[in-house]
C-alpha cells in the first residue's frame, strides 16, 4: 500500500516490464535498447535513434525513412495566441482526424510535426524536407543555412531527450495505450504531462533562472537565498538518478563549446556556479534540462520552443512505449489508498 511520503508519486514502484530503456538507479547510466547514451550521442544521428526505438534495432544502409508529406492548411488555423505547447497538443489531435488511414502514424508524426509547428508559427506552409530533422528545423526556423556544429548540437540534444523509461509523460502514454485507445490520444496525453514545470517545462524555467544573473557571484548569492527560502531550482534533481544525470555532462560540453562563440558566454560561468552551489548545499546535480537551456539559447532558438523541442524528440520514445504496451497489453489500473470518510449517513437536502 502506498502510504509513506517516500513512496508517494509511485517512487520506487516498478510499474511494468519494458525492453526499451534502462535508466540505471544504481550506476547512474542510461541505455536505450542496450546502447549507452554516451555512444549514441557520440556516433548516432537522431533519425537512427528514432529507427532504433521504433524497430528495436539499428537501421541498415538505405533503411532510414525517406517519405514525404505535405503540411495541411488546417494546422495553420490554430489560433496564433496559443502557446507552442498548446499548438502541439492541438495539432496531434487534429492529425488524428486528418490521418485516420495512416499506416505508420508514429513515423509520420515524428518526421512532420517539426515542420508543422514552424509552419504554424510563420503562418505559411513550409516544405517538408527529407533528411536531418535537426538541420531542417534550424534552417526553417532561421531561414538560413545552419553550420555543421549547430546541426550536430541540436541533433545530439534530440538524441538525449528521445527516451527515458517510465517518466511521467511516458507512463501517461502507456496508461492511455493500455485501454487500447488510439495513438494520437496517447500522444496528446503525453504532451499534457510533459508541459508541466516539474517535467519538460523545466528547461524554459532553467533559462529564466540563469539569464537573470549578470555574474557568477551574483548567481551564487541569489541561489543561496532561494535555497534558504526553500525555492525549487529548476533543472536540478531527478527522481531516479541520485548523484548525476548521465545526459548532463554531454549537454554541458556542447553548451561550453557553443559559449566560446557567444557574446554572452558569461552565462556558462553563471550556470557552472549554480551547479557548484547546488551540489555543495544540497547535493543536487543538474538534469538534462539545465544546460540544454543554454544550448538552445546559443542556437538562437526562442525560449517558447525549448519544451516543444523536448516533445518533438520524446515522440520517438512515447511511440516505442505505445507499441510495446499494446503488443502485450494489460490494462493499467492500480489501486488507491482510500483516506476519505466511511459510512456517512445520507442527509436530505432540506436538512443540510
Ligand atoms: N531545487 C531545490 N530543492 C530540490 C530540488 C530542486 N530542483 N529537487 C528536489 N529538491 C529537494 C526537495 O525540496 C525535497 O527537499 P525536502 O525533503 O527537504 O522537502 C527533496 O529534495 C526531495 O524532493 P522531491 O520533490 O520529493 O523529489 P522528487 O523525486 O519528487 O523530485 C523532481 C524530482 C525532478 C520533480 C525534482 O528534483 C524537481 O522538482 N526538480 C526541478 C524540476 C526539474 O528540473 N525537472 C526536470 C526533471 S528531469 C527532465 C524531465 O524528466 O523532464
Amino acid at each position: 500500500m502506498i502510504t509513506t511520503k517516500k513512496r508517494g508519486g509511485l517512487a520506487n514502484v516498478v510499474a511494468g516490464d519494458s525492453n526499451i530503456c534502462l535508466c540505471g538507479a544504481t550506476d547512474e547510466s542510461l541505455l536505450i535498447r542496450g546502447y549507452s547514451i554516451e555512444d549514441l550521442a557520440q556516433s548516432a544521428t537522431f533519425e537512427e535513434v528514432v529507427f532504433l526505438l521504433l524497430a528495436g534495432r539499428l537501421p541498415k544502409r538505405g533503411e532510414l525513412f525517406e517519405g514525404s508529406y505535405e503540411v495541411d492548411e488546417l494546422f495553420l488555423k490554430v489560433p496564433q495566441n496559443a502557446s507552442p505547447m498548446d499548438f502541439l497538443r492541438t495539432a496531434v489531435s487534429l492529425a488524428g482526424t486528418l490521418w485516420a488511414d495512416e499506416p505508420n502514424p508514429a513515423l509520420r508524426l515524428i518526421t512532420s510535426l517539426p515542420t508543422i509547428l514552424l509552419s504554424w508559427m510563420k503562418q505559411k506552409k513550409l516544405p517538408l524536407k527529407r533528411g536531418s530533422i535537426a538541420k531542417n528545423f534550424l534552417e526553417l526556423l532561421h531561414e538560413k543555412e545552419a553550420t555543421a556544429k549547430q546541426i550536430r548540437a541540436l541533433d545530439i540534444s534530440l538524441i538525449l531527450y528521445s527516451e527515458h523509461e517510465f517518466n511521467a509523460s511516458t507512463f501517461v502514454v502507456r496508461t492511455i495505450a493500455s485501454t487500447m485507445s488510439d495513438y494520437y490520444s496517447a500522444i496528446c496525453g503525453g504532451i499534457g504531462a510533459l508541459a508541466g514545470p516539474l517535467h519538460g517545462g523545466a528547461n524554459e524555467r532553467a533559462y529564466d533562472l540563469i539569464h537573470q544573473f549578470k555574474s557568477a557571484d551574483e548567481a551564487e548569492k541569489k541561489i543561496l537565498e532561494m535555497l534558504s527560502q526553500k525555492i525549487r531550482i529548476m533543472g536540478f534533481g531527478h527522481r531516479v538518478y541520485t548523484t548525476k544525470d548521465p545526459r548532463s555532462d554531454i549537454i554541458k560540453n556542447i553548451a561550453q563549446s557553443l559559449a566560446s562563440a557567444a557574446s554572452d558566454s558569461y552565462l556558462f560561468e553563471v550556470a557552472n556556479r549554480i551547479e557548484e552551489v547546488m551540489w555543495h548545499e544540497k547535493m543536487l546535480f543538474p538534469n538534462l534540462d539545465f544546460y540544454s537551456a543554454l544550448v538552445y539559447h546559443w542556437l538562437d532558438i526562442p525560449k517558447s520552443l525549448f519544451t516543444p523541442l523536448f516533445v518533438l524528440s520524446r515522440l520517438s520514445g512515447w511511440s516505442a512505449h505505445f507499441i510495446e504496451q499494446q503488443s502485450n497489453n494489460k490494462l493499467i489500473r492500480p489501486l488507491s489508498n482510500y483516506t476519505g470518510p466511511k459510512h456517512q449517513p445520507w442527509i436530505p437536502l432540506e436538512e443540510r
